[in-house]
């Protein structure tokens, strides 16, 4: 009898184990940030347990989550692939920046590289915030931005929150399709540099229903970008949807087929533009304008200022902008080439 007892206490201890690692692997597993020794205080560095629960997710497959109603405060953390297949992120609690003194280094909070396949989403509250407003008064420093998405493909982004970033939001470098529907991104009009979405080296990349109030643009689209669309975006406060700087880093800057389609510009310093630098040979074509309606509080309401090369095939259709003032709105035109229909204030300064 006594033997008997103590053969089965042995086989209930191993089963569990045994049962835990026939788990991992499948898709279904759930790595919580919890469980890898984070704090989720706000205040405690939680950079090493997230970093821990990725690698786990990355090997094994799964989700990561970063549970409801908790914040975790870290600096520079790398979600770095490749990684096995469909990994998930379900962010519905806060990723929060420590205050520009205890900052360490890096140039983003969360980085997030070499993915193919990665999707991200949220209960609508959960995010990045960046406690920007201990870094905006320093115009000069280094300032880091919040999300960076580098060499990603088949990326899908919902549902969360991008505040207070110290410059930039979120931004998009050599990524080829990527989605981003339902993001809210937050900053106060006098913020810095503050960039909603910076793309830049990258194709195919839509943002839908989304809402974004900064400090700078909206949308940025940057260099050697194509098929950029911008679909039910609410912009305002900011300065609008902007195609450059191009020709600031590379004279042979591309940009081609961005369609803005029913967006919203309200109380924002532009509507859409394109911005190049001079004396460079800059080659901007096939840009279309459609269906945007809102308001302008400055004067200017389109401004296309295009280098001697000049901007192609622009058109301009169903735009419906008004000054919140009253007064009568600008539009300036440098070597851009296209036509303008139904617009509002009308358009006659493209070449054809
Ligand atoms: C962007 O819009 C164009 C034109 O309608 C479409 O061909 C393309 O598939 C869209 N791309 C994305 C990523 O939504
Ligand atoms: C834009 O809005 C109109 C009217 O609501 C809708 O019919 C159309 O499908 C929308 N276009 C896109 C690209 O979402």
């Amino acid at each position: 009898m006594q033997r008997f007892n103590f053969f089965v206490i042995i086989l209930g201890f191993i089963s569990p184990c045994l049962c835990t690692r026939l788990n991992v692997g499948t898709e279904n597993d759930n790595y919580n940030v919890m469980d890898y020794g984070a704090n989720g205080d706000g205040k405690t560095d939680d950079s090493q347990a997230l970093v821990n629960a990725w690698s786990s997710a990355c090997k094994h497959g799964g989700t990561l989550t970063i549970p409801a109603e908790k914040s975790f405060m870290v600096t520079n953390v790398k979600f770095r692939g490749p990684c096995k297949p469909k990994i998930h992120i379900q962010f519905d609690g806060k990723i929060v920046a420590p205050p520009k003194e205890a900052w360490k280094s890096g140039d983003y909070l969360i980085y997030i590289d070499n993915l193919d396949g990665l999707t991200i989403d949220g209960n609508g509250k959960g995010g990045a915030d960046g406690d920007g407003s201990t870094w905006w008064h320093c115009k000069n420093c280094k300032r880091p931005g919040l999300f960076h998405f580098h060499s990603c493909k088949n990326l899908k982004v919902s549902n969360i929150m991008v505040t207070n970033s110290p410059s930039g939001h979120v931004s998009v470098n050599q990524c080829n399709g990527a989605t981003f529907s339902h993001i809210s991104i937050n900053s106060p009009p006098n913020s810095p540099n503050t960039d909603g979405f910076d793309i830049s080296f990258s194709n195919n990349i839509l943002v839908e229903d989304s809402n974004i109030k900064s400090g700078d643009d909206c949308i940025a689209i940057n260099g050697d970008s194509s098929f950029i669309n911008a679909t039910g975006v609410t912009c305002g406060p900011g300065h609008g949807i902007s195609v450059g700087s191009l020709g600031k880093v590379r004279p042979n800057d591309k940009v081609s087929d961005v369609h803005v389609r029913n967006c919203t510009f309200s109380g924002t310093s532009n509507g859409g533009r394109i911005k190049t630098k001079m004396d460079t040979d800059v080659v901007v074509s096939d840009v279309t304008f459609r269906g945007f309606t809102g308001t302008c509080s400055g004067d200017i309401a389109i401004n296309l200022d295009c280098s001697s090369d000049g901007c192609h095939n622009i058109l301009l259709d169903q735009n419906d902008i008004t000054s919140t003032s009253g007064k009568k709105l600008l539009v300036i035109c440098n070597n851009a080439y296209g036509t303008a229909t139904n617009t509002i204030p009308s358009v006659t300064c493209l070449l054809n």
